[in-house]
C-alpha cells in the first residue's frame, strides 16, 4: 500500500494560527517547501480557521516490527499511524528479526518506507551485532547507509567495558549511542514496577535502582569520554536526578521520556492490565511528577513515544507473560496538550520543541519549522475540540493501548511531509 492521497503542486494554507507566535498566519508550499509566494492561484487552498500549525513531529523512538515481526506491525502501517499522529519522521528500534545490524536492512527500512511515502524513517541500527552485547556492529557501514543512531534498545548493554567502546566508536563517526539503562541482574524476571502495588498483586517487580544505576554508569562513562550519550525513556525521580546532576557536571547527554511516564503511573497494572505493562515500568505518583519537572527544567530534552505494537495474543494472557509495550504514535501529541500544555506544565512552543527541533538535533536531522525555505512538514492539530480517544481509529495494526477513552484535545487533522498530504481528516478538505 502505498500514500494514495490526491497530491497538489501549491498548497495555500490560510487562517491557521501559528504554534510559535499564536498569530493567525498563512502557509505557502511549493516544491517541497515553504515559500514566500506563489506564482497564480495555488492549487488547493485550505481553510484552516480553527487549527494551529505545527512543524511535523518526529519521534526518537519507536518499533515498526519489520523485518520479522509484520503480524505485528510493518513499516507501512507503523508509517500511517505515525502520520495520523502528526509526525513527519520516526526512528525505529533495531529489534527486528534479523536485527537492524547490518547495512541491507537500513536501506530496506529507507526504502520501503520511501516508496509507502507516509513518513520518513530514521533507522536506529542496532550497538552490537544480533543485539547480543558481545560485538560492536558495523556502525560507520550503517551510518553511510542512513542510520542516524546506534542503540541496542530493549537488551541493555550489560558490559560497562562493550559501553564504552560503542560510544568511542559511534562518536567517531559523529552517531550517538541511546542507551535503554537498566541493570539486567536487578531487572531480572521483574515484570512491573517494584513496590507496593508489586507485592500486593504477587509480581515480581523492577526495582528503580536498575534504572538509576544505569543512568549514573552511561553519564559517567561519557564524561569521561567526553562523548555524547543519549538515555532513552526515563521513567524515575532517580533518573531524572542522575541526568540533571550529569547536565550540571557539563557531560554530555540528552535524555527522553515518553507520554505514559507523565501520564499513568503503576496504579494502572491493577487488575492484571496488560495494556499498561511496559519496559520500563510504569512507577509511582512522586516519580510521575519527577518526571513533568524534568520536563520543565530541560533535564528530559526529547518526548518520544517507543510506540511498541503487539498482537493482541500476546497482551491477552497472564500478566507475567504478556509482551510489555504499548501503542502511542496517535495518542503523543493529544497526551502531551491534555496532560503538560492545558495544566501549565509546559507551553506549547517548549512541548513542541521536545517533539520536533530537539529530536532533530539528536538524530542529526535538518532544523524543523514552518519557516520560508524550509521542508514543507507540518501538522494542523485542534486543540479545541474534545475527543473520546477510541482505539479503534488506529492505523497501527495493534491496539495495545492504554489510553481507551480518555479524553483528549490536539488530535492532528492533516499531516504533510515535503509539501505531500499523508493524512487526512477529510475536516479540511471535504
Ligand atoms: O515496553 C517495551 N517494549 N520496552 C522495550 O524496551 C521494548 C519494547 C518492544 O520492543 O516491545
Amino acid at each position: 500500500m502505498k500514500n494514495s492521497y490526491p497530491q497538489f503542486k501549491s498548497i495555500q494554507i490560510r487562517n491557521v494560527r501559528h504554534w510559535q507566535t499564536g498569530d493567525l498566519t498563512e502557509l505557502l508550499i511549493a516544491g517541497g517547501k515553504f515559500v514566500p509566494e506563489l506564482t497564480g492561484q495555488a492549487e488547493l487552498v485550505l481553510d484552516g480557521q480553527g487549527l494551529t500549525a505545527l512543524p511535523g513531529l518526529i519521534d526518537a523512538h519507536v518499533h515498526l516490527r519489520d523485518p520479522g515481526f509484520e503480524y505485528r506491525e510493518d513499516i507501512i502501517t507503523g508509517t500511517r499511524a505515525a502520520a495520523h499522529g502528526g509526525f513527519t519522521a520516526i526512528a525505529p528500534m533495531p529489534n527486528t528479526n534479523p536485527v537492524a545490524d547490518t547495512v541491507p536492512i537500513i536501506r530496506y527500512m529507507i526504502d520501503k518506507a520511501a516508496t509507502a511515502g507516509f513518513c520518513r524513517v530514521l533507522p536506529i541500527g542496532a550497538a552490537t551485532k544480533k543485539q547480543e552485547g558481545q560485538e560492536l556492529s558495523e556502525i560507520g557501514l550503517m551510518t553511510e547507509a542512513g542510520a542516524v543512531a546506534f542503540s541496542d534498545d530493549g537488551v541493555p548493554i550489560a558490559s560497562a567495558g562493550m559501553m564504552r567502546k560503542a560510544m568511542e566508536y559511534a562518536a567517531f563517526f559523529d552517531r550517538v549511542i541511546i542507551s535503554h539503562c537498566e541493570d539486567p541482574e536487578l531487572a531480572k524476571d521483574g515484570v512491573c514496577n517494584e513496590g507496593i502495588v508489586s507485592t500486593e498483586m504477587g509480581l515480581k517487580g523492577i526495582p528503580s535502582i536498575a534504572e538509576d544505576i544505569m543512568i549514573d554508569r552511561e553519564t559517567r562513562i561519557a564524561e569521561y569520554l567526553g562523548c555524547h550519550v543519549h538515555i532513552a525513556h526515563v521513567s524515575t525521580a532517580g533518573g531524572v536526578e542522575c541526568v540533571r546532576a550529569a547536565k550540571a557536571r557539563g557531560v554530555k547527554v540528552t535524555a527522553e521520556t515518553c507520554p505514559h511516564y507523565f501520564t499513568l503511573t503503576e496504579e494502572a497494572i491493577r487488575g492484571f492490565n496488560t495494556l499498561a505493562k511496559v519496559n520500563p515500568p510504569l512507577r509511582t505518583e512522586s516519580d510521575r511528577l519527577a518526571i513533568i519537572a524534568g520536563l520543565q527544567d530541560g533535564t528530559l530534552d526529547i518526548i518520544a513515544t517507543d510506540h511498541a505494537p503487539h498482537h493482541t495474543d500476546e497482551k491477552d494472557c497472564e500478566f507475567s507473560l504478556a509482551n510489555n509495550g504499548l501503542i502511542g504514535l496517535e495518542t503523543c501529541f493529544p497526551l502531551v496538550y491534555t496532560r503538560l500544555v492545558e495544566p501549565g506544565h509546559l507551553s506549547l512552543a517548549d512541548a513542541v520543541s521536545k517533539l520536533t527541533a530537539n529530536p532533530a538535533r539528536l538524530l542529526k536531522q535538518p532544523k524543523p519549522g514552518l519557516e520560508v525555505g524550509l521542508a514543507a512538514d507540518l501538522t494542523l492539530v485542534d486543540l479545541e475540540e474534545t475527543v473520546t480517544y477510541d482505539a479503534a481509529s488506529s492505523l497501527s495494526k495493534a491496539r495495545n493501548t492504554p489510553f481507551q477513552g480518555f479524553e483528549l484535545r490536539g488530535f492532528p487533522q492533516l499531516t504533510i511531509m515535503a509539501g505531500n498530504i499523508t493524512w487526512d481528516s477529510g475536516r479540511l478538505t471535504k
